[in-house]
């Protein structure tokens, strides 16, 4: 399948539009209205009780929980996690400033649908899609072979030591969490480290997301309903203001921000190997009239070529028959950048019938 290179409409930068002063969103943000969020008189968070399961890593209980979270809802919030706080803020303080540079030097920095790298606006290049109310800033992290530092944001100036120092901790959290799931699988701990290609070749992107004021919040979303491609997803989102939703059941349930903790989102490919004991989260964000909101998104990512498939032991265990088609990550992700995120619908069409 060919690739364009090229966005097919001119870029518009959501935060540019956001900072003109509109009263109206433009029609390309303008979602149907079965895919616009419930108005929500507050944006503020309201914790509610039966909401993402919060797994504490220091409690004695923090398997159990994961155990039904992962099942369940393919999302939770971590707390206890490990990571200094002072590592989160800065990475915030950080990666708000790259958004706080002026538009020239920011384009400097502009991405094409080759490899994301970089200023964008937009997934996918078919031309006349409904856009979605955000930017981000994407680079990578691991294997150290893909990692270009000149391409990561120069200013602020202690970008690069900060986001360096950031996703260290949270690669070792990573690792921790794949231990995690391997002994709940009923695998060998280093088992699915070993799946995804081993300690060096499994991936790590960062990907910082903006999502300016909004004058018609009602209308738009800030990310389209998506799962994420690799294995599982490490997401620090503003302390203040909500925005991401998880579907579960068919409903989007709010992710209130809890001061220090960490979303983290299974992610296609452990669903894949799991034989699907695991559920990837449909997840999506809306956004604020009166607040803008970041979040801080570390895509944990298996080995590029490597074909991944159901792990034999999980497969034998429930009965014998795999229900994923083995496939490579690049293969994968070319494939849904190629169309643009959608739901579920690309882990679905590899499931064997
Ligand atoms: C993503 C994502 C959620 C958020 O970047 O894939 O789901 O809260 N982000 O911004
Ligand atoms: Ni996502």
């Amino acid at each position: 399948m060919g690739l364009n290179l090229a966005w097919p409409e001119p870029v518009e930068r959501v935060q540019k539009l956001a900072e003109s002063g509109i009263t109206h969103l433009p029609q390309r943000y303008i979602r149907p209205p079965q895919e616009r969020p419930p108005s929500s008189p507050s944006p503020s968070p309201s914790p509610s009780p039966a909401g993402v399961p919060v797994v504490d890593l220091s409690a004695g209980n923090s398997m159990e929980v994961m155990h039904c979270a992962c099942r369940e809802w393919g999302a939770f919030q971590l707390i206890n996690h490990g990571i200094p706080h002072i590592f989160l803020s800065s990475a915030m303080h950080a990666s708000r400033g790259f958004f706080d540079l002026p538009m020239s030097e920011k384009q400097l920095y502009a991405n094409d649908p080759l490899t994301y790298e970089g200023y964008g606006s937009r997934m996918g290049v078919k031309k006349g899609i409904i856009l979605d109310w955000g930017d981000y800033f994407f680079h990578h992290l691991r294997p150290l072979s893909h990692r270009k530092q000149h391409k990561w944001p120069a200013n602020p100036p202690h970008y690069r030591r900060t986001i360096e120092e950031y996703c260290s901790g949270v690669f070792e959290l990573c690792k921790e969490l794949l231990s995690m799931f391997s002994e709940d699988l009923g695998l060998p701990k280093s088992r699915l480290v070993e799946t995804f290609g081993g300690e060096e070749q499994i991936g790590l992107c960062y990907r910082m997301n903006y999502y300016p004021e909004c004058p018609q919040p009602e209308l738009t979303l800030g990310l389209s309903p998506h799962t994420d491609p690799g294995c599982f997803t490490v997401i620090f989102q503003d302390d203040d203001v909500c925005g991401l939703q998880v579907k579960k059941d068919d409903v989007w349930v709010s992710v209130p921000p809890i001061p220090k903790a960490l979303v983290i989102i299974l992610a296609d490919q452990l669903e894949v190997i799991s034989n699907g004991i695991y559920t990837s989260a449909e997840h999506r964000t809306t956004v604020n009239k009166e607040r803008e909101r970041m979040s801080l998104v570390v895509f944990c990512n298996p080995d590029g070529e490597m074909k991944i498939g159901p792990v034999q032991e999980v497969v034998a265990a429930g009965g014998g028959k795999a229900l994923y088609e083995e496939m490579s990550f690049n293969q994968y992700r070319q494939l849904i950048r190629t169309v643009g995120i959608k739901g579920k619908t690309f882990l679905n069409s590899r499931k064997g019938s």
